[in-house]
Protein backbone atom coordinates (compact mmCIF):
# COMPACT_ATOMS: atom_id res chain seq x y z
CA UNK A 1 0.00 0.00 0.00
CA UNK A 2 1.50 3.68 -0.98
CA UNK A 3 0.45 6.95 -0.79
CA UNK A 4 1.19 10.49 -1.71
CA UNK A 5 -0.12 13.27 -0.39
CA UNK A 6 0.16 16.56 -1.86
CA UNK A 7 -1.10 19.94 -0.35
CA UNK A 8 -2.89 22.81 -1.87
CA UNK A 9 -2.73 26.14 0.64
CA UNK A 10 -5.47 27.63 -1.40
CA UNK A 11 -7.35 30.04 -0.04
CA UNK A 12 -9.15 31.97 -3.71
CA UNK A 13 -11.78 29.86 -3.90
CA UNK A 14 -13.36 30.67 -0.87
CA UNK A 15 -11.85 34.41 -0.67
CA UNK A 16 -11.11 33.73 2.75
CA UNK A 17 -8.06 33.87 4.89
CA UNK A 18 -6.62 30.71 7.31
CA UNK A 19 -7.95 27.81 4.79
CA UNK A 20 -4.40 28.12 2.95
CA UNK A 21 -3.01 27.30 6.09
CA UNK A 22 -5.10 23.90 6.05
CA UNK A 23 -2.09 21.53 4.41
CA UNK A 24 0.16 22.42 7.36
CA UNK A 25 -2.62 21.99 9.87
CA UNK A 26 -2.84 18.32 8.73
CA UNK A 27 0.64 17.76 8.67
CA UNK A 28 0.39 18.98 12.18
CA UNK A 29 -2.03 16.58 12.95
CA UNK A 30 -0.07 13.79 12.61
CA UNK A 31 -1.11 12.39 8.97
CA UNK A 32 1.97 10.91 8.63
CA UNK A 33 2.73 8.95 11.44
CA UNK A 34 -1.37 8.18 11.12
CA UNK A 35 -1.17 6.75 7.64
CA UNK A 36 2.73 4.71 8.28
CA UNK A 37 0.65 2.91 11.67
CA UNK A 38 -1.74 1.47 8.76
CA UNK A 39 1.06 0.11 6.98
CA UNK A 40 1.57 2.92 4.61
CA UNK A 41 4.30 3.86 2.48
CA UNK A 42 4.05 7.42 2.71
CA UNK A 43 5.38 9.93 0.61
CA UNK A 44 4.60 13.90 0.87
CA UNK A 45 5.23 15.09 -2.55
CA UNK A 46 5.02 18.65 -0.50
CA UNK A 47 2.60 22.12 -1.78
CA UNK A 48 1.83 23.18 -4.70
CA UNK A 49 2.24 27.25 -4.89
CA UNK A 50 -0.60 29.21 -4.82
CA UNK A 51 0.25 32.86 -4.65
CA UNK A 52 -1.31 35.39 -1.95
CA UNK A 53 -4.89 37.01 -2.65
CA UNK A 54 -3.15 40.72 -2.81
CA UNK A 55 -0.96 39.63 -5.66
CA UNK A 56 -3.73 37.92 -7.87
CA UNK A 57 -5.23 38.77 -10.59
CA UNK A 58 -8.92 39.21 -10.27
CA UNK A 59 -11.04 40.09 -13.38
CA UNK A 60 -13.78 38.14 -14.44
CA UNK A 61 -17.00 38.81 -13.78
CA UNK A 62 -18.40 36.16 -10.46
CA UNK A 63 -15.61 34.27 -10.91
CA UNK A 64 -13.34 35.41 -8.00
CA UNK A 65 -9.59 34.83 -8.85
CA UNK A 66 -9.89 32.34 -12.17
CA UNK A 67 -6.55 33.22 -13.86
CA UNK A 68 -4.52 31.91 -10.54
CA UNK A 69 -7.27 28.96 -9.81
CA UNK A 70 -6.75 27.85 -13.27
CA UNK A 71 -3.17 27.63 -12.73
CA UNK A 72 -3.04 26.11 -9.60
CA UNK A 73 -5.64 23.33 -10.25
CA UNK A 74 -3.63 22.57 -14.17
CA UNK A 75 -0.85 22.16 -11.51
CA UNK A 76 -2.65 20.35 -8.95
CA UNK A 77 -4.20 18.07 -12.29
CA UNK A 78 -0.39 17.27 -13.33
CA UNK A 79 0.52 16.43 -9.89
CA UNK A 80 -2.64 13.85 -9.26
CA UNK A 81 -2.26 12.20 -12.86
CA UNK A 82 1.70 11.57 -11.76
CA UNK A 83 0.68 10.26 -8.45
CA UNK A 84 -1.00 7.63 -9.94
CA UNK A 85 0.76 6.56 -12.35
CA UNK A 86 3.32 5.64 -10.30
CA UNK A 87 1.41 3.34 -8.77
CA UNK A 88 0.17 5.26 -5.39
CA UNK A 89 -3.02 6.55 -3.83
CA UNK A 90 -3.02 9.98 -4.16
CA UNK A 91 -4.35 12.37 -1.21
CA UNK A 92 -4.85 15.88 -1.47
CA UNK A 93 -5.38 18.20 1.60
CA UNK A 94 -7.02 21.47 1.32
CA UNK A 95 -7.69 24.25 1.00
CA UNK A 96 -10.78 25.56 -0.11
CA UNK A 97 -12.96 22.91 -2.54
CA UNK A 98 -12.08 24.55 -5.52
CA UNK A 99 -9.03 22.15 -5.56
CA UNK A 100 -11.17 19.55 -6.33
CA UNK A 101 -11.01 21.00 -10.24
CA UNK A 102 -7.58 19.83 -10.55
CA UNK A 103 -7.73 16.43 -8.16
CA UNK A 104 -10.85 14.41 -9.63
CA UNK A 105 -9.22 16.38 -13.22
CA UNK A 106 -6.34 14.25 -12.12
CA UNK A 107 -7.40 11.26 -10.98
CA UNK A 108 -9.66 10.91 -14.35
CA UNK A 109 -6.17 11.27 -16.84
CA UNK A 110 -5.83 7.06 -16.22
CA UNK A 111 -9.82 6.55 -15.71
CA UNK A 112 -12.28 5.73 -18.29
CA UNK A 113 -15.05 6.04 -16.28
CA UNK A 114 -14.67 7.99 -12.54
CA UNK A 115 -17.55 7.58 -9.59
CA UNK A 116 -17.39 10.64 -7.05
CA UNK A 117 -18.68 10.82 -3.47
CA UNK A 118 -18.93 14.09 -2.25
CA UNK A 119 -19.20 15.04 1.20
CA UNK A 120 -20.95 18.15 2.05
CA UNK A 121 -22.83 20.64 2.94
CA UNK A 122 -23.71 21.98 -0.12
CA UNK A 123 -23.72 21.15 -3.85
CA UNK A 124 -20.55 23.11 -5.52
CA UNK A 125 -22.76 22.95 -8.40
CA UNK A 126 -23.08 26.60 -9.40
CA UNK A 127 -21.61 28.67 -12.14
CA UNK A 128 -20.53 31.99 -12.84
CA UNK A 129 -24.63 32.31 -13.48
CA UNK A 130 -25.49 30.83 -10.82
CA UNK A 131 -23.29 31.71 -7.96
CA UNK A 132 -24.35 34.07 -5.02
CA UNK A 133 -20.91 34.37 -4.45
CA UNK A 134 -18.45 34.74 -6.78
CA UNK A 135 -16.31 32.00 -5.21
CA UNK A 136 -15.08 29.30 -6.74
CA UNK A 137 -15.53 26.85 -4.28
CA UNK A 138 -19.04 26.59 -4.80
CA UNK A 139 -18.33 25.81 -8.49
CA UNK A 140 -16.01 22.43 -8.93
CA UNK A 141 -18.43 19.30 -9.32
CA UNK A 142 -20.33 21.42 -11.91
CA UNK A 143 -16.98 22.13 -13.57
CA UNK A 144 -16.08 18.43 -13.26
CA UNK A 145 -19.50 17.26 -14.94
CA UNK A 146 -18.31 20.01 -17.53
CA UNK A 147 -20.54 22.99 -16.79
CA UNK A 148 -18.84 26.25 -16.34
CA UNK A 149 -16.15 28.34 -17.34
CA UNK A 150 -14.59 26.87 -20.69
CA UNK A 151 -10.88 27.56 -18.98
CA UNK A 152 -12.17 25.86 -15.80
CA UNK A 153 -14.29 22.57 -17.36
CA UNK A 154 -10.91 22.02 -20.10
CA UNK A 155 -8.52 21.66 -17.40
CA UNK A 156 -7.18 18.07 -17.82
CA UNK A 157 -8.95 17.56 -21.30
CA UNK A 158 -11.73 19.22 -22.70
CA UNK A 159 -13.74 15.97 -23.06
CA UNK A 160 -12.77 14.90 -20.01
CA UNK A 161 -15.90 14.93 -17.26
CA UNK A 162 -17.89 13.02 -15.14
CA UNK A 163 -21.17 10.86 -15.72
CA UNK A 164 -23.81 12.05 -13.40
CA UNK A 165 -24.78 8.64 -12.78
CA UNK A 166 -21.83 7.73 -10.68
CA UNK A 167 -22.28 11.18 -8.56
CA UNK A 168 -23.61 10.89 -5.37
CA UNK A 169 -23.95 13.84 -2.81
CA UNK A 170 -24.14 13.01 0.95
CA UNK A 171 -24.63 15.76 3.59
CA UNK A 172 -26.18 18.38 1.61
CA UNK A 173 -28.54 20.44 3.44
CA UNK A 174 -27.92 24.06 1.81
CA UNK A 175 -28.13 23.95 -2.14
CA UNK A 176 -28.59 27.12 -3.69
CA UNK A 177 -31.80 27.48 -6.42
CA UNK A 178 -29.63 26.85 -9.46
CA UNK A 179 -28.57 23.75 -7.74
CA UNK A 180 -31.17 22.00 -7.28
CA UNK A 181 -32.56 23.02 -10.80
CA UNK A 182 -29.12 21.45 -11.82
CA UNK A 183 -29.31 17.99 -9.78
CA UNK A 184 -32.60 17.78 -11.09
CA UNK A 185 -31.41 18.00 -14.83
CA UNK A 186 -28.55 16.11 -14.40
CA UNK A 187 -29.67 12.95 -12.71
CA UNK A 188 -26.80 12.53 -10.12
CA UNK A 189 -28.09 11.25 -6.63
CA UNK A 190 -28.00 13.38 -3.43
CA UNK A 191 -28.13 11.98 -0.13
CA UNK A 192 -29.79 15.36 2.12
CA UNK A 193 -29.29 15.24 5.73
CA UNK A 194 -33.19 14.61 5.56
CA UNK A 195 -32.41 10.88 3.40
CA UNK A 196 -29.20 10.26 6.42
CA UNK A 197 -31.89 11.04 9.17
CA UNK A 198 -34.04 8.22 7.86
CA UNK A 199 -32.13 5.54 6.04
CA UNK A 200 -29.26 5.82 8.18
CA UNK A 201 -25.74 5.95 7.36
CA UNK A 202 -25.62 2.02 6.51
CA UNK A 203 -28.36 2.48 4.19
CA UNK A 204 -27.32 5.54 2.71
CA UNK A 205 -23.50 3.97 2.22
CA UNK A 206 -24.98 0.84 0.69
CA UNK A 207 -26.02 2.30 -1.98
CA UNK A 208 -23.53 5.04 -2.71
CA UNK A 209 -21.16 2.86 -2.75
CA UNK A 210 -23.14 0.65 -5.51
CA UNK A 211 -24.79 3.72 -7.44
CA UNK A 212 -20.78 5.62 -7.72
CA UNK A 213 -18.58 2.19 -8.68
CA UNK A 214 -21.81 1.23 -10.88
CA UNK A 215 -20.01 0.59 -14.10
CA UNK A 216 -17.02 2.67 -12.91
CA UNK A 217 -13.16 2.24 -12.72
CA UNK A 218 -12.42 3.56 -9.86
CA UNK A 219 -14.56 6.35 -7.09
CA UNK A 220 -13.10 9.45 -5.75
CA UNK A 221 -14.19 10.54 -2.32
CA UNK A 222 -14.24 14.42 -1.73
CA UNK A 223 -14.40 14.89 1.89
CA UNK A 224 -15.67 18.71 2.99
CA UNK A 225 -14.63 19.20 6.18
CA UNK A 226 -18.82 21.49 6.40
CA UNK A 227 -20.21 17.94 5.84
CA UNK A 228 -19.58 17.39 9.33
CA UNK A 229 -21.92 19.19 12.16
CA UNK A 230 -20.23 22.24 13.16
CA UNK A 231 -20.11 20.81 16.66
CA UNK A 232 -17.73 18.18 15.47
CA UNK A 233 -15.64 20.27 12.74
CA UNK A 234 -15.18 24.31 14.06
CA UNK A 235 -12.73 25.01 11.77
CA UNK A 236 -14.33 25.33 8.64
CA UNK A 237 -15.27 28.87 6.71
CA UNK A 238 -19.02 27.98 5.79
CA UNK A 239 -20.75 25.80 8.94
CA UNK A 240 -24.26 25.18 8.41
CA UNK A 241 -26.21 23.46 10.76
CA UNK A 242 -26.97 19.99 11.23
CA UNK A 243 -24.87 18.17 10.02
CA UNK A 244 -22.72 14.82 9.79
CA UNK A 245 -21.87 13.50 13.20
CA UNK A 246 -18.47 12.27 14.07
CA UNK A 247 -19.60 9.02 14.25
CA UNK A 248 -21.42 9.18 11.44
CA UNK A 249 -18.91 10.55 8.94
CA UNK A 250 -16.04 7.80 10.56
CA UNK A 251 -18.37 5.18 9.96
CA UNK A 252 -19.46 6.21 6.32
CA UNK A 253 -15.88 6.18 5.09
CA UNK A 254 -15.20 2.94 6.90
CA UNK A 255 -17.61 1.30 4.86
CA UNK A 256 -15.69 2.78 1.88
CA UNK A 257 -12.57 1.30 3.09
CA UNK A 258 -14.37 -2.09 3.49
CA UNK A 259 -15.76 -1.94 -0.20
CA UNK A 260 -12.37 -1.17 -0.75
CA UNK A 261 -13.47 1.10 -4.19
CA UNK A 262 -11.61 4.58 -3.36
CA UNK A 263 -9.11 4.95 -5.74
CA UNK A 264 -8.12 9.13 -4.70
CA UNK A 265 -9.20 11.05 -2.16
CA UNK A 266 -9.30 14.67 -0.60
CA UNK A 267 -9.87 16.61 2.88
CA UNK A 268 -10.95 20.25 2.63
CA UNK A 269 -11.84 23.10 3.92
CA UNK A 270 -9.73 23.13 6.86
CA UNK A 271 -9.35 26.60 8.53
CA UNK A 272 -7.09 26.23 11.50
CA UNK A 273 -7.33 30.06 12.09
CA UNK A 274 -11.00 29.80 13.24
CA UNK A 275 -10.71 26.86 14.55
CA UNK A 276 -10.43 25.30 18.48
CA UNK A 277 -6.41 23.88 19.36
CA UNK A 278 -6.18 22.66 15.51
CA UNK A 279 -9.43 20.14 16.54
CA UNK A 280 -10.81 19.71 12.71
CA UNK A 281 -7.34 19.22 11.11
CA UNK A 282 -7.43 16.33 13.69
CA UNK A 283 -10.59 15.06 13.06
CA UNK A 284 -9.97 15.11 9.04
CA UNK A 285 -6.81 12.99 9.87
CA UNK A 286 -8.57 10.77 11.87
CA UNK A 287 -11.61 10.41 9.29
CA UNK A 288 -8.44 9.68 6.60
CA UNK A 289 -7.51 7.12 9.16
CA UNK A 290 -11.13 5.80 8.70
CA UNK A 291 -10.96 5.79 4.62
CA UNK A 292 -7.02 4.27 4.36
CA UNK A 293 -8.40 1.15 6.56
CA UNK A 294 -6.85 2.13 9.74
CA UNK A 295 -10.08 0.90 11.67
CA UNK A 296 -9.02 -3.16 9.87
CA UNK A 297 -6.20 -3.84 12.40
N1 LIG B 1 -23.18 27.71 -2.33
C1 LIG B 1 -22.37 28.77 -1.80
C2 LIG B 1 -21.63 29.47 -2.93
O1 LIG B 1 -21.71 29.09 -4.07
C3 LIG B 1 -21.40 28.25 -0.77
C4 LIG B 1 -20.39 27.26 -1.31
C5 LIG B 1 -19.55 26.68 -0.22
N2 LIG B 1 -18.59 25.74 -0.78
C6 LIG B 1 -17.66 25.11 -0.06
N3 LIG B 1 -16.83 24.36 -0.72
N4 LIG B 1 -17.55 25.25 1.24
O2 LIG B 1 -20.92 30.40 -2.69
MN1 LIG C 1 -19.22 22.92 1.76
MN1 LIG D 1 -12.54 18.65 -18.27
MN1 LIG E 1 -17.51 22.03 -0.73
Amino acid sequence: KRISIIGVPMNLGADRLGVDLGPVAIRYAGVKSRLERIGYDFEDRGDIEVVRPEVATDGHSNLKYLDEIVRVNTALCDGVADIVNSGRFPLVLGGDHSIAIGTIAGAMQSKENLGVIWFDAHGDLNTAETSPSGNIHGMPLAVALGLGHERLTAIGGVGKKLNPKNVVLIGSRDLDPGERQLLKDLGATVFTMHEVDLMGMPKVMEEAIRIASDGADGVHISFDMDAMDPFFATGTGTRVAGGLSYRESHLALELIAQAGIATSAEFVEVNPLIDNKNETAETAVALMDSLLGGWLK
